[in-house]
């Protein structure tokens, strides 16, 4: 079969597989598959809420369908699934849209048809719960009825630098023949290139850690912030002296939120304590990032006063994204919340509605002098817009910076600024 001249589809439109489809939409006949009507019916319109993808090349996009009939994903021979791949209350791996994908697919491919994984899972998840579940459905063999890839998505959203096609992708696939298709797939829409990983485990784990590693990072770095803390100086004048060495790794500190970095270490995790093998080092990175965002409340509450009137910038889980999916920074304005501060959030990125559904928050336009001002995601708006926050302030007033972009940044008499 020739794969190269056949339709792709993606299965799962949102931060991951939007960007993929519209790239891959240049070079093959791609339908986009969503269960969401609204997801649908929005990028039908040629409105991308995740805002990853404008208007004017929704509409560029002749060779891309979106739909959400299941009757039109019949029959096809490329599927690639982009699904979310969350944790549970308890922090496990709920695998239950995955393995849903899974059986959408199963009951529908053409024989010989691969099916490529870009979601985030822990290694194994491919070969030993994907596989089966298409095999029962199809009534095919994996690598004779069909066949399977995982090329794990690295991008990084509200981040224009590096978008899709300037990331190297890893290519595997469930034989060798199969892993070089894949990467001819992929080397179409990938300037960077492709790097073709052992196999799928190689894949799996390589995109796991990736995300773990920097969840340790940031995690070790936020220790340190507490303890410069404690000795009176700058975690900030620590890490610029600490970065003139070649090989010391410039991390920020700051709060872990979101559905990767947070997310994925407990995959890991998962995996690990299955096969009786140690997680200390991931679960205590991860435990102190989860704890940031009630440490960060206790000092600023220290330092305020309950009768003021508090505005927290951001409430999505990091800047230029309107991404709200594990916000520590609306866990940050509920904690004021519950604590009958007065506080405003105002985030011009986050969609209202969202917020208000998600979180019961209502987010408010900057109007008057606060004083207190929480940055608590320093979206480009803030830059852009050449929004002077000292406008906002009063006399005596504090500017409480958790991303630390503004230090050194804003000074006026009497402000105080307060970074981790
Ligand atoms: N967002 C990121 O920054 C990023 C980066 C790299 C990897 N990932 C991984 O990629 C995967 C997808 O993440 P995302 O951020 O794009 O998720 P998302 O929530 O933005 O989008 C997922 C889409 O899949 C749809 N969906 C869910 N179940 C479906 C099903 N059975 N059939 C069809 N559509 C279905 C949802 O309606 C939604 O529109 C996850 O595993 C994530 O960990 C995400």
């Amino acid at each position: 079969m020739n794969y190269l001249n056949k339709e792709i589809v993606v299965i799962g439109l949102g931060y991951v597989g939007l960007p993929l489809a519209v790239k891959l939409a240049a070079h093959f006949k791609v339908i986009g598959y969503d269960i969401s009507i609204d997801r649908i019916k929005e990028l039908t319109d040629c409105n991308d809420s995740t805002k990853e993808i404008k208007k004017n090349i929704l509409r560029k996009a002749k060779n891309l369908i979106f739909t959400c009939d299941k009757s039109m994903i019949s029959n096809k021979c490329i599927y690639i699934i982009t699904v979310p791949t969350p944790v549970k209350k308890n922090k496990l791996p709920d695998l239950s849209l995955l393995k849903n994908a899974c059986k959408l697919v199963g009951k529908n491919i053409h024989k010989g048809a691969i099916i490529i994984f870009e979601s985030t899972v822990y290694p194994g998840v491919t070969k030993n719960i994907c596989a089966p579940i298409i095999a029962k459905e199809s009534n095919f063999k994996l690598n004779e009825g069909f066949y399977l890839g995982y090329s794990p998505e690295r991008i990084n959203p509200g981040d224009n630098q590096h978008s899709l096609d300037k990331i190297i992708k890893v290519i595997s696939g469930s034989n060798n023949k199969i892993t070089k298709i894949i990467g001819k797939i992929y080397e179409t829409i990938i300037t960077a290139g492709v790097f073709y990983a052992k196999n799928i485990e190689v894949a799996e784990t390589a995109k796991a850690i990736e995300n773990a590693q920097r969840d340790i990072n940031i995690a070790f770095v936020n220790e340190v912030s507490l303890l410069c803390q404690k000795l009176n100086i700058s975690v900030y004048d620590v890490l610029n002296a600490a970065k003139t060495k070649w090989n010391f790794l410039p991390f920020q500190p700051g709060l872990v939120g979101g559905h990767c970095i947070g997310v994925d270490p407990y995959y890991l995790a998962h995996i690990a304590k299955k096969l009786n093998s140690s997680t200390d080092v991931i679960l205590s990175g991860r435990r102190l990032n989860d704890s940031m965002t009630a440490i960060v409340f206790k000092e600023i509450e220290k330092q305020i006063r309950k009768d003021s009137r508090i505005l927290q910038i951001g409430i999505s889980f990091k800047e230029n994204v309107p991404d709200i999916r594990n916000s520590k920074s609306a866990e940050l304005a509920k904690l004021f919340l519950e604590k009958k501060y007065k506080i405003e959030i105002h985030d011009p990125v986050a969609n209202p509605k969202e917020v208000q559904i998600d979180f019961g928050l209502t987010l408010s336009k900057l109007s008057g002098k606060y004083d207190y001002i929480i940055i608590a995601v320093a979206h480009n708006f803030i830059y852009r817009n050449n929004i002077n926050i000292l406008k906002y302030t009063k006399k005596s007033s504090t500017i409480f910076d958790i991303t630390g972009k503004f230090k050194n940044k804003l000074s006026k008499n009497n402000i105080k600024y307060w970074s981790l």
